[in-house]
């Protein structure tokens, strides 16, 4: 499988951020930061092509054409509930961005995702979108996450995720192989409870402190 549109991130502080997130001592409150950071630094990279335009400004001095970013911005949408975990962290680089939300549970037996609440900013069509789940495991979320954003006229899509598995990578790239794919850290596989292994256990439970 092609693989230019999979960005696996490889700056020391993000490595060292997951490190943290893996370690099961990590509490609530430390690990719900770890995440916000990590995905502010990869937010970092993962907006390195929005679309600039020149536009007049008036400093103290002259007046001159200086880049902003152009078009109608950026619309977030994490998946519920983990995907929340990382909003705030892109929200930092980019306070002006809409958000939308996707709900999706896995089922326990047969691992695959069922909606329970989507709601998207209109219009969508013309927005850079980022989806943002930590965890892409199966990639049944992720698929069904962005087969909802296209159906309702998505484009531009970016998935974003802190610990990806290949076997859920694979699937997310064959079922959407036009999409931009940012991964935290490629993990080994996933085990007969398709969870990612060595991950960090469950990422929703992790951030909200349930079980
Ligand atoms: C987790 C995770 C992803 C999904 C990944 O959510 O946050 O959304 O599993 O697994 P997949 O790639 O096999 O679909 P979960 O369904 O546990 O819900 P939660 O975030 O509400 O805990
Ligand atoms: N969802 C999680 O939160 N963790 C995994 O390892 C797999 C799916």
């Amino acid at each position: 499988m092609e693989n230019k549109n999979v960005f696996i991130m490889t700056h020391p502080l993000i490595q060292h951020k997951i490190s943290l997130l893996r370690d099961q001592r990590t509490g609530t409150n430390e690990f719900r930061k770890l995440i916000e950071e990590i995905a502010t630094l990869m937010g970092y990279e993962a907006l390195s092509d929005l679309p600039l335009e020149d536009v007049e400004v008036t400093t103290p001095i002259e007046t001159c054409m200086t880049p902003m970013i152009a078009g109608k911005k950026l619309a977030i949408v994490p998946i519920l509930r983990a995907g929340l975990g990382m909003v705030n962290g892109i929200l930092a680089l980019v306070p002006t961005a809409k958000v939308g939300h996707i709900g999706l549970y896995r089922d326990h037996e047969t691992h695959e995702p069922h909606e329970y609440y989507c709601k998207l900013p209109s219009p969508i069509e013309l927005r850079t979108i980022c989806v943002l789940d930590p965890m892409l495991a199966t990639g049944g979320s992720a698929v069904a996450a962005v087969d909802f954003i296209k159906q309702h006229g998505g484009k531009n899509i970016k998935f974003m995720c802190i610990i990806a598995a290949p076997e859920g990578l694979k699937r997310l790239q064959e079922a959407h192989p036009d999409i931009q794919i940012y991964i935290g850290h490629m993990d080994r596989q996933l085990n007969e409870n398709a969870y990612i292994c060595p991950g960090l256990g469950d990422a929703g439970d992790r951030i909200f402190g349930t079980k």
